[in-house]
């Protein structure tokens, strides 16, 4: 069978952010015609659009004029607490966003693959599986899960539920976890970090390749697209200061009790990667395989 790529064009939703900064990059390095949107102008891979998803028309506009083969839609408001804070702007990006997506997608005739997250669970047993009853404890959550809801109307979707996404760059403003403990160790400073949650934390590039994979084959459904390894936040942080051989004394254990955040967080939002595991070439990555490659990137950026 012939392959449908690479003359494919690709739209991608929240292509400044973490994820969709990488995997626009990766489908530039496969000759994809990237179209990179974003509101505050942050995207550097491709051809850039300015793009607002809560606004129904603009979403028309872009996919008439790009009429786009494959769409992968990430632009969320991604911070759980100001999604608490102010839950209209949370519902009118991550839902009204998603449903103007999903129905220019329909019209357009384009490939949809939706970014959620671990957060769809309550976090009270952990390792879910993709056949577990999503349950959200929070208002960010509650809207991936109705914006999950929205892409299944579609005929043929993919979604993926990432957890904790890290990476070598900072992006739409912001550092990731992975490079804030880096740069606090480096400077020989203190970090509190909690010993109480867990998750299963994804390298972008990793997530940005098992997508790509997704596109060349053009799989369906829904899949947990995450690092193989469950570790506490705590763990996480040890596992990146022996990587990059940083000191684990400078690391204070906390109970997430003594913080206090609009949000509640799931204490174990941890997901299974078996389906993915089986599925797909490229696989999920355990953590240390992960972090192996984080601090290669690293190095190649001279940091
Ligand atoms: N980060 C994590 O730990 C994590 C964990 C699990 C799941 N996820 C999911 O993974 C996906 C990517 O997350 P990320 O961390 O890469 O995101 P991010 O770095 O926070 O970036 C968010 C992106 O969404 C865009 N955006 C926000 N509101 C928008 C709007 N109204 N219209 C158009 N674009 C808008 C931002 O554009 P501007 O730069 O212009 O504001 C930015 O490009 C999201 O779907 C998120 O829910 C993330």
């Amino acid at each position: 069978m012939e392959a449908w790529w690479p003359s494919l064009k690709l739209l991608i939703t929240g292509a400044s952010g973490l994820y969709g900064s990488k995997l626009a990059q990766l489908a530039l390095s496969k000759n994809f015609e990237v179209y990179s949107s974003d509101i505050q102008s942050l995207s550097v891979y491709g051809n850039f659009v300015k793009l607002d998803i809560s606004g129904k028309e603009q979403v028309e506009e872009a996919f008439k004029s790009i009429k786009p083969d494959v769409v992968v839609h990430a632009a969320t408001l991604t911070d759980v607490d100001k999604c608490e804070l102010n839950k209209e702007l949370a519902w009118k990006v991550n839902v009204e966003g998603t449903k103007n997506i999903t129905e220019a997608s329909l019209r357009a005739g384009s490939f949809l693959i939706y970014i959620s997250t671990d957060y769809v669970f309550s976090g009270e047993t952990g390792y879910y599986k993709e056949t577990d009853k999503p349950d959200p404890i929070n208002y960010y959550g509650l809207t991936k899960l109705k914006a999950e809801e929205i892409v299944q109307t579609q005929a043929e979707y993919f979604i993926a539920r990432p957890s904790v996404i890290y990476g070598s760059t900072p992006a739409a403003g912001k550092v990731n976890f992975a490079l804030w403990l880096i740069e606090t160790l480096r400077k020989g400073e203190r970090v509190k970090i909690v010993t109480d949650q867990w998750n299963t934390p994804t390298l972008n590039t990793n997530l940005a390749e098992m997508t790509l994979e997704v596109i060349e084959r053009r799989l369906t459904g829904t899949y947990h697209l995450c690092g193989a390894t469950r570790v506490s936040r705590l763990e996480f942080a040890e596992q990146i200061a022996d990587a990059f051989g940083l000191d684990k004394g400078l690391i204070d254990k906390v109970l997430s009790s003594q913080f206090t955040w609009p949000a509640k967080r799931p204490m174990d939002s941890s997901l299974d990667t078996s389906k993915a595991h089986k599925t797909l070439h490229c696989k999920p990555l355990e953590m240390a395989e992960a972090l192996k490659l984080l601090k290669l990137e690293l190095s190649q950026k001279g940091s």
